[in-house]
């Protein structure tokens, strides 16, 4: 696995790959990997020639100082576990190689961004925008990976992808959890013992939302049993627990057959803010 740091060092690799037919595929991430952003790099090994994974603890997207400073920072962890799952190459450059000069554009994203991760961290997904632009125009993937468990990132990264015709295609894999349900995130890593005991409760809330969903049971009540439900942990401090379109992230009044629902909720543990989501298919 070759590690690359510099971005014309990426623009060089990825180019000769092209230049010699293979298949890139780009697995963009902040770093701090478990079995989550894993098989993220396995489904692109599966899929193309050529495996890139980025690790960049991006500056833009953190609207608040601390969760950036202690953000977990772990390179080479990181690095002995991509050789393994299939990465051909690392590109891990400095915050002064990918912003050489302040970024002034500012991204939109109209209705999808006045919610959730968007109404919460002002300017987050402009970061992320921003970095996930640059890293498509340095390495022009053929496909480029992202989780579900950031669904709000995958339908703002959708947008982005149609409205500046990036030649590429967007592939959503699914949240990968622990055993008790938890799902994997680099900031689990920060909770302490008694918040990890607690932090499966989130998605015995979403679980037990979807299906309340499924029965028909209206949206607002649903919202209404998941607050309570997280009331009950004096640990947590909810933020948000959102009933939506899947597609379009606007909150719901009703269902619509074949439209599909998601369960989105944030919520802070210990000092560590957590989010996750459920689908349903209704
Ligand atoms: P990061 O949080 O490191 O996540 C990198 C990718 O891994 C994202 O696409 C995320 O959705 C996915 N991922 C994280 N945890 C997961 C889990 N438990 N199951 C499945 N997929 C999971 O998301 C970012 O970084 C950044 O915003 C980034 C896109 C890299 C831009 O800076």
């Amino acid at each position: 696995m070759q590690i690359l740091t510099t971005a014309a060092g990426l623009q060089a690799h990825t180019e000769s790959a092209r230049q010699a037919g293979r298949r890139i595929g780009l697995v963009p991430t902040m770093g701090a990997l478990h079995a989550g952003h894993l098989q993220l790099v396995q489904a692109a090994r599966a899929e193309c020639d050529e495996v890139i994974a980025t690790i960049f603890v991006n500056p833009t997207q953190f609207n608040n100082p601390d969760d950036f400073r202690l953000y977990p920072r772990v390179p080479d962890a990181d690095a002995a576990l991509l050789a393994p799952a299939g990465c051909t190459a690392l590109f891990a450059p400095s915050v002064e190689e990918m912003y050489p000069q302040s970024a002034v554009l500012r991204f939109d994203f109209g209705d999808l961004e006045r919610v959730m991760e968007g109404a919460h961290r002002p300017g987050h997904f402009n970061g992320v925008a921003t970095v996930v632009s640059k890293l498509f125009h340095l390495a022009r993937p053929h496909r480029a990976y992202f989780g579900q468990k950031d669904w709000q990132q995958v339908a703002v990264v959708r947008q982005l992808v149609a409205d500046l015709s990036f030649d590429l295609e967007i592939v959503a894999r699914p949240t990968i959890r622990e055993a008790d349900g938890l799902a994997m995130s680099s900031r689990n890593r920060r909770l302490g013992a008694e918040a990890r005991a607690a932090a499966p409760l989130l998605y015995r809330v979403l679980t037990a939302g979807a299906e309340q969903v499924r029965q028909g049971v209206a949206p607002a009540q649903v919202q209404v049993q998941a607050e309570a439900a997280l009331a009950t942990e004096p640990l947590l401090t909810p933020e948000y627990f959102a009933v939506a379109d899947a597609q379009t992230l606007q909150p719901l009044a009703g269902y619509t057959p074949g439209r599909a629902v998601v369960l989105c909720l944030a919520a802070h543990l210990g000092g560590v803010r957590l989010i996750d989501n459920v689908l349903v298919e209704v």
